[in-house]
């Protein structure tokens, strides 16, 4: 009862009949749904109507475990060759699949964003040593890992396959130049060096991807109140000393010529990600967190069509209800402690403490439900409020009008024991409005005797809430991962056939190459490997057509 009761907070209020959110937030453009009903023969549906949904117990296991029904192959592992200059960078986060034509949902680019590297595996820097200092080749190397990954991949059969050396298969890393589309220079440039950090992300009715700068500080330290730069857990800046302020910001990158920018009018801080929707007369509305405990919800309104310059940026007070505007011009406070708008921009977080915006426990990705409006923020944890298993907001804008300036708010699910999940993270919705989200339960906790998370519950895995028929409001586990890793990135293919998954950080905690903790995906040279994959089976048809089947 507990869970249905939860299903029906999550989805019970404002429902209406037809889809409000553009397609594009759903899956990456392509709005023809005529591809997805190449599947719906009459025995077929029947076949899936038969078929139980079928959840999997929490895991411990060093594979990708799935449910009876689903079946999986990986597309590209860290390392692989892409062309013949590049390898696909670690710890892959977001992805995202951009059909190259859109009748077409069997060829197309694989974008893919990598967070940070594990130096046992990227560099050889012995981490554990605290004495010993990172070699300018060791830096470049890791610096090579991150960034975005652009593949061209095709489906054959059943089988997806990279397309090597393909033309449009390219690597942006932490050495790329990308200038800032702003009016002024970012501590005094108007380009910055490299993308790093890179978590989850978003796409753009214009067919471009957004992929989210989260703990840049931890390659480039911050500056401190007194205009001095503290030293870095990776120690980057030993190197290369590049402008801490030219981190933490949203990047726009078109997957078809590379062409990079950083989106300096979305704010500074450790951006988990950024949900747009396109109103109807154009302007958009873009979502993003800042994933640290204790930081804040964010939403961008521009003031002209299809611009992420042209606006102005709002931070939640979700104990009232109101869009706090972050626009130097409307509040005395900010006028007082800053000189103009870029450095309000560049020290968000410092000006939305300011202005009374509402402390969240480290909010992750958002995604707006394609059926009633509704926006989901998941807020992972907050050690610091002792909050350990987090918990879905909803926020439910004024009218439905995703540029109002007040909402209403609840929480929902909350993870814990009894709900079966712990630190939700990623958010997707399908085709029939079933809720997936993944969970990131920290390696040095998950599992672990006398961890916080010892117990039931095991790996890191994917769950999905079923919208429709018997098992709806349901907290179903479909998937575990490997030791130590966190699924991330959940993204379906134009047709809905399959559901790519990134698999990050597998054997996190290894402490040397002898002391492995993961072997996955269990290569000969038995090193562990971040690595996208791709789900299908019937399983996955069946929740897809979940709406259709409940009511046939
Ligand atoms: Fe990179 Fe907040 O997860
Ligand atoms: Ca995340
Ligand atoms: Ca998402
Ligand atoms: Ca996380």
């Amino acid at each position: 009862m507990q869970k249905r009761r939860t299903f029906i907070k999550l989805f019970g209020k404002g429902l209406v009949g037809s889809a409000l959110v553009p397609p594009f937030l759903t899956n990456c453009g392509n709005s023809n749904n005529s591809i997805h009903l190449s599947i719906e023969t009459t025995e077929y549906l029947d076949s899936l109507k038969k078929m139980p949904i079928k959840g999997i117990s929490p895991s411990a296991s060093d594979e990708v475990i799935l449910a009876e029904g689903l079946n999986q192959e990986i597309i590209i592992k860290w390392g692989d060759a892409i062309s013949e200059s590049d390898t696909f960078g670690f710890n892959n986060d977001f992805t995202c699949f951009i059909p190259l034509d859109k009748g077409n949902p069997n060829d197309g680019l694989l974008f893919v964003n990598h967070e940070y590297p594990h130096s046992l595996f990227v560099s050889g820097y012995n981490y554990l040593d605290i004495n010993s200092v990172r070699t300018k080749g060791q830096v470049d190397q890791e610096m090579y890992s991150l960034g975005a990954s652009i593949i061209r991949i095709k489906k054959n059969g059943d089988k997806w396959q990279l397309i090597e050396n393909d033309p449009l298969n390219r690597r942006i890393t932490a050495q790329t130049p990308i200038p800032f589309n702003w009016k002024s220079p970012i501590a005094g440039s108007s380009e910055a060096i490299g993308t790093h950090s890179n978590c989850s992300g978003g796409i753009t009715p214009w067919g471009t991807v957004l992929t989210c700068e989260e703990n840049s500080d931890i390659f480039y330290s911050e500056t401190d109140d007194n205009g001095n730069r503290t030293k870095s857990i990776f120690g980057w800046e030993q190197f290369y000393d590049y402008p801490a302020e030219h981190y933490g910001w949203i990047v726009e990158i078109d997957p078809i010529t590379g062409k990079s920018q950083k989106h300096v009018a979305l704010g500074r801080f450790a951006h988990e990600c950024c949900t747009l929707i396109q109103l109807e007369d154009k302007r958009i509305v873009a979502y993003t967190g800042d994933d640290k405990a204790n930081e804040f919800i964010y939403k961008f309104v521009s003031s002209k069509a299809n611009s992420l310059t042209e606006g102005t940026l709002y931070v939640a007070d979700t104990i009232n209800g109101k869009w706090l505007s972050l626009n130097i011009k409307d509040q005395p406070l900010l006028q007082e402690n800053f000189k103009d708008q870029t450095e309000v921009l560049v020290n968000a977080r410092k000006a939305a403490r300011l202005i009374g915006a509402t402390p969240q426990d480290r909010p992750e990705d958002i995604e707006i439900d394609p059926i009633d409006g509704s926006v989901l923020i998941t807020l992972t944890n907050n050690y610091k409020k002792e909050n350990y298993h987090g918990s879905i907001l909803k926020i439910v804008e004024n009218d439905n009008h995703h540029d109002a300036l007040t909402f209403s708010s609840e929480a929902l699910l909350t993870g814990g024991p009894e709900t079966g999940f712990a630190c939700p993270d990623n958010l997707a919705f399908d085709l029939s409005g079933n809720l997936w989200f993944t969970s990131d339960m920290p390696g040095s906790e998950m599992n672990k005797e006398g961890g916080i998370y010892e117990g039931s519950l095991k790996n890191n895995g994917l769950y999905v809430v079923p919208r429709y028929g018997e098992q709806k409001g349901e907290i179903i586990q479909v998937a575990s991962a490997p030791i130590d890793a966190e699924f991330t990135g959940p993204w379906f293919s134009p047709d809905y056939k399959t559901l790519f998954l990134s698999v990050q950080h597998p054997g996190e905690q290894s402490e040397s190459l002898e002391k492995l903790t993961s072997k996955w995906p269990h290569d000969k040279d038995g090193i562990p490997k971040p690595s996208v994959i791709a789900i299908n089976g019937k399983l996955l048809d069946k929740f897809i057509e979940l709406k259709k089947l409940d009511q046939s």
